[in-house]
């Protein structure tokens, strides 16, 4: 029976934001129905509203309420998770304003104090600052910080180090909440709960590895925050990597938080680095324009409210990229993402080699090789593609899927990203948050990509929404013989 949590104070800067709104209060709702939730709990919303607490939960009321998952809602339990909280005005830059806070907050060693800062990365390092100059910041206080965490390498190490003034590397959770979803938790177990795989997860028998995340939403109201992050910032940086990380990374000696992370590193940096020649062949930006999602006419990135007309943000990229060890040398990891594409769905495809012969009368280059599907999302699963006989007189292979469905198998309620991370973040466990070295490195590595877009003339590649993003992408991956997943698969 796992253990219950202490009581804690969870302070949430940025608390009538989007996110807080959208994902962190349906997981903090959620968390209350769950048997560790203590009843000790409090939530302190800070905003730069001037908001009396009513007004404060009126907006929870509507903008978040919706996110809750109809079966998970009840009256009784929305009742009792509203009375918890209270709502703190707070202009961020203000030193003086952090007193209101000084006085929402319960003393004590019994008490864990988390400072959820749902904000810009640019006022991390100044609101840690006054947290401590009020001295809030207690030792046995957390702080969790979203992403993307800089805007580039520099401002990266700069908050790093201004954090790190203030809190412990301990004491410092930076979120990716992809590393939250069950069926990345799910790819550790495939390949350290297993012998099978581990033999053949090298060069020798992996031709390539794919790792998409389609998106079929537009930037919809996020301009203010999109606009000057792009596909790069917002999920290459971070999410498409981490993914990438778990993939090739060599087995920790256990799940702790510092042996997980240490192989995330090494994995990191051993990342070819581009130069302005090879960043020109292996990386595509595009742009969406208008287009049809599901039948429904959408505008192009342009024509978004609040957009610029002349805005050169990608919202698709995709990248060729290589790991320099023993275990990858040569095998090229395609990864992409985009916003308004023709479906949505985040996948890893681990292709792996060609038979060498064929016994067959049909001629070996007619076998599909073997891949291993992990699908992330929708419906969390493995898809392992075989070749098999068809029935009946003769030989004639096809290709079938082994499927495992986790939903169908594991018939238990899900645990949303943000919530099991959040109550990691209670539990003070830090394996699946990324330590300032990673970070850095991860930036490290997209650092000649975004130097080189600010000072290249050419725009982005414009994409028809609803599409898998520009031919440029298709051409990437089709110079080494291939073709993205969905490209290779058969009419059905
Ligand atoms: C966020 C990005 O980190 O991830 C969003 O800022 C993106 O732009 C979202 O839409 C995707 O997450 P998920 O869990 O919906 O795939």
């Amino acid at each position: 029976m796992a253990a219950l949590l202490n009581d804690f104070d969870l302070v949430l800067f940025g608390g009538g934001g989007d996110l807080a709104m959208r994902k962190l209060l349906p997981a903090i709702y959620a968390l209350s129905g769950n048997k560790v939730w203590p009843a000790g709990a409090r939530i302190i919303c800070v905003g730069r509203h001037d908001w009396t607490r009513e007004q404060y939960l009126e907006s929870v009321e509507q903008n978040a309420r919706p996110h809750v998952p109809e079966g998970a809602w009840t009256d009784e339990r929305w009742q009792a998770f509203l009375s918890r909280f209270s709502y703190v005005s707070i202009d961020a830059s203000d030193p003086g304003s952090y007193r209101n806070l000084a006085q929402a907050l319960r003393p004590g060693q019994d008490i864990t104090r988390v400072f959820y800062l749902a904000t810009p990365s640019s006022l991390f390092a100044t609101i840690c600052q006054h947290l401590a100059d009020n001295g809030l910041a207690t030792p046995q206080s957390r702080v969790v910080l979203e992403k993307p965490l800089g805007r580039d390498l520099d401002s990266a190490r700069q908050i790093n180090a201004q954090v790190g003034r203030v809190f412990d590397e301990s004491q410092i959770f930076r979120i990716d909440h992809y590393l939250g979803k069950e069926a990345v938790q799910n790819l550790l177990a495939l390949r350290f709960g297993n012998i099978l795989f581990e033999p053949l997860w090298r060069r020798e028998w992996i031709s390539d590895v794919q790792i998409t995340i389609a998106e079929q939403i537009g930037v919809g109201n996020r301009m203010g925050y999109y606009e000057p992050s792009g596909a790069l910032r917002d999920m290459l940086q971070n999410h498409l990597l981490q993914l990438l990380c778990i993939v090739a990374m060599e087995p920790p000696e256990s799940v702790t938080a510092d042996a997980v992370r240490d192989q995330k590193l090494k994995v990191l940096r051993s990342l070819r680095r581009f130069t302005p020649h090879t960043l020109v062949q292996n990386v595509v930006r595009g742009q969406y324009r208008s287009g049809h999602v599901n039948g429904v006419p959408v505008p192009g990135y342009l024509h978004e409210p609040d957009a610029n007309p002349h805005s050169r943000t990608e919202t698709f990229v995709a990248v060729r990229a290589e790991i320099d060890t023993w275990r990858w040398a040569g095998v090229p990891f395609y990864l992409r993402t985009g916003k308004r594409m023709a479906d949505s769905l985040a996948e890893i495809v681990i292709r792996f080699k060609p038979i060498p012969h064929s016994i067959f009368a049909q001629p070996a280059s007619s076998f599909q090789p073997n891949s291993l599907v992990i699908r992330l999302q929708p419906n969390e699963g493995l898809h392992l593609n075989l070749m098999a006989k068809t029935p009946g007189d003769g030989m004639r292979l096809k290709p079938v899927d082994l499927e495992l469905d986790f939903r169908e198998t594991f018939k238990k309620p899900r645990m949303e990203a943000y919530e099991r991370l959040l109550l990691d973040v209670l539990r003070g466990h830090l394996t699946l948050f990324m330590r300032s070295d990673e970070l850095e490195q991860a930036w490290e590595w997209v650092e000649p990509i975004l130097r080189f877009w600010d000072q290249d003339e050419n725009e982005p590649v414009p994409y028809a929404s609803g599409t898998w993003g520009p031919a440029a992408a298709s051409a990437l991956i089709g110079r080494d013989g291939l073709q993205w997943r969905e490209e290779a698969l058969p009419e059905v």
